[in-house]
């Protein structure tokens, strides 16, 4: 009997326990109006922290609401139990990431035993999912959430909404009246000195890859405006098969699923733009281009540069090479089903390579990462996305493209390379793949931006003006960092910190691109702040496919046990030595040893 009353009281206890936890954890509902004593708009001050909301009211004064934030007070600033518990064990983001990218025996051990390394996976994609609002709540067109940044995917998301146009400053209300002329910050922050290379050996075939993986949803509208996109909300596969159905239908081949292609010098291309009508490429007018020099791609950017063509071309024959394969396992499969589950396929392969090889690289962690959606099933991982202007224009990786190549013995300079594909059969796409692997790319950084690519920075920082961004230190609060608190922290350079102080005269004023590559090394390939802000939109990008979800992650969506595996076992080797003519030849991301 006794022992019966004691379980019954532990019951009551804990459920007690329970209850209050759960009170404790909620935050006293705030929305205290505070008076002040300004003559602007209060919330240009950004007084609201950890993601509290500001509302001004017309007898300037302001309230934050906390609702949700896990804190409370007038400006959101007091934790709760439950966030002052989790904020005690939570590590600080800068010591967590020397830990990822440094090679402990931790690391062996996480790798090598499965249901350790699928707790780490799923630990990295939802807590790297919960940073990214979903759904999205704005767009740029105004500084509160409406209804359209949801509805109206023309717009690209929004993480921070623009900083009102009636603010003191254009960064709210720190730093100077105007920012910084764009000439000069660009000559005092931006212009290569000297080549930098980059130091994790990192080469071109690494550079293209991102250049070719990300235009598939960074397709800006300039038509419309800055704030628009043409593109869809994340991996799907336009750059390799089109944008538009006009543009896949004129791409296919029709015949057993497959894209269609010529053989030039026995190996199989694209086919030439005047063989496909329907698909429109972005050849400069101005320039001399002969029909014969000019292809039909997924893309209408793709044939401007080499690099984006190799992609192409390989990507065009592992479609193709997909189709076979299935075509041999459903014989009786028409050409519609194979092109689909074909396409269904890359995606996946996509994916697996993107995370395995190209974001393993890019982040240098030491965790083995690995493409495992399921350890996100039944969990509250979102299998849904948008894509955010500021991710658009924290890709920005111009630095990584060096003042040339050297292809066999001949050198191209980066404007020989610019508009024409033709250096690829000068040389023949393998010995061009070659060169992508062994060339050298350039350090992610400050003062290592080719003279060349300049124009394109430079209407990249007007459009973030003529969308209001705010500052770097936002972004940074936004992505659970501690704001930089002076100009050194930033940079770790005197020269640079001294130049931009003087430029912006506060930190808190320092513009968001400008901050990301002017911020002082990481261990990664890019500054720290880079890869916490980019890492959340990627990963969720990625992760929130609808291959990856419950009842699409599965072989018969890949047509069968077969198909699934060609997912599942994917590379950027593979990719390459399955559509080489003279096979594999150490295909990686970094330079291999003994190059010079
Ligand atoms: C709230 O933020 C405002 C603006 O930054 C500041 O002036 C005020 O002192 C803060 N109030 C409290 C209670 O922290
Ligand atoms: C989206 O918003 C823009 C700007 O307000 C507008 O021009 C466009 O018509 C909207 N599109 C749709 C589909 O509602
Ligand atoms: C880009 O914007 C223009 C102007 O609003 C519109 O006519 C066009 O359809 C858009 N392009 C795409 C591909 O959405």
């Amino acid at each position: 009997m006794d022992t019966m009353n004691d379980r019954r009281r532990t019951a009551v206890l804990i459920v007690i326990a329970a209850l209050a936890w759960n009170y404790l954890g909620k935050e006293k509902s705030s929305s205290i109006r505070i008076a002040t004593a300004v003559d602007y708009d209060p919330c240009c001050e950004f007084p609201c922290q950890n993601q509290g909301v500001c509302m001004s009211y017309a007898d300037k004064s302001y309230s934050c609401d906390c609702t949700n934030t896990g804190y409370y007070g007038v400006n959101c600033t007091s934790a709760t139990v439950m966030t002052a518990v989790i904020n005690a064990v939570k590590p600080d983001p800068e010591y967590l990431h020397t830990i990822l990218t440094t090679d402990l025996w931790i690391w062996k051990v996480i790798n090598n035993i499965p249901f350790i390394h699928d707790a780490a996976m799923k630990y990295i994609f939802l807590s790297r999912g919960d940073q990214v609002d979903s759904p999205v709540r704005f767009e740029s067109d105004h500084p509160y959430t409406t209804l359209d940044a949801y509805f109206n995917e023309t717009y690209f998301a929004r993480t921070l909404p623009p900083v009102p146009t009636h603010c003191p400053t254009p960064m709210g209300v720190a730093g100077k009246k105007e920012l910084p002329d764009l000439d000069m910050l660009i000559q005092k922050v931006f212009v290569r000195r000297q080549f930098l290379p980059e130091p994790h050996d990192t080469n071109l075939l690494f550079q293209y890859y991102a250049q070719h993986f990300t235009h598939q949803f960074f397709r800006t509208n300039y038509t419309k405006g800055p704030q628009f996109t043409k593109g869809n909300g994340g991996v799907d596969v336009s750059n390799i098969y089109g944008l538009t159905e006009r543009q896949r239908r004129a791409l296919r081949s029709n015949v057993d699923g497959k894209l269609k292609f010529q053989i030039i010098n026995g190996e199989h291309f694209p086919p030439y733009l005047k063989d496909v009508p329907g698909i429109s490429m972005e050849y400069p007018p101005h320039l001399p281009i002969t029909e014969d020099n000019k292809f039909a791609l997924g893309h209408p950017f793709f044939a401007l540069l080499p690099g984006l063509f190799v992609y192409s071309t390989i990507w065009m024959r592992e479609h193709n090479r997909v189709c076979e394969v299935l075509k041999e396992q459903h014989p009786h499969w028409d050409d519609e089903r194979l092109y689909h589950t074909a396409k269904l396929i890359i995606t996946g392969e996509v994916i697996k390579i993107t995370i395995e090889d190209y974001v393993q690289h890019l982040s240098q962690y030491k965790v083995d990462l690995k493409f495992k959606p399921q350890v996100v099933h039944g969990t509250r991982f979102q299998f849904h996305n948008r894509i955010n202007v500021e991710f658009d224009h924290l890709y920005h990786w111009h630095p990584l493209i060096p003042e040339g190549i050297k292809v066999e013995d001949s050198y191209y300079s980066l404007m020989d390379m610019a508009f024409s594909t033709k250096s690829v059969f000068t040389h023949g796409l393998d010995a061009f793949v070659k060169a992508l692997v062994t060339n050298r790319a350039g350090k992610l950084t400050s003062r290592n931006h080719s003279p060349v690519t300049v124009p394109v920075l430079k209407k990249m920082l007007e459009n973030s003006r003529i969308l209001r961004f705010q500052g770097v230190n936002q972004y940074r609060k936004k992505f659970n960092m501690r704001p930089f608190r002076d100009f050194l922290d930033l940079t770790g350079d005197e020269e640079l910190a001294r130049d931009m102080e003087e430029m912006y005269g506060d930190i808190n004023a320092v513009e968001y691109y400008v901050g990301l590559i002017a911020e002082k090394d990481s261990p990664s390939l890019t500054p720290l702040t880079m890869v916490n802000v980019g890492g959340p939109w990627s990963v969720k990008g990625l992760i929130a496919n609808p291959i990856c979800s419950p009842h699409w992650w599965k072989p018969s969506t890949f047509g069968g046990e077969i198909g699934f595996d060609i997912v599942n076992t994917a590379s950027i080797e593979k990719l390459f030595c399955n559509n080489m003519v003279s096979k594999c030849q150490d295909i990686t991301f970094k330079v291999p040893p003994g190059t010079l």
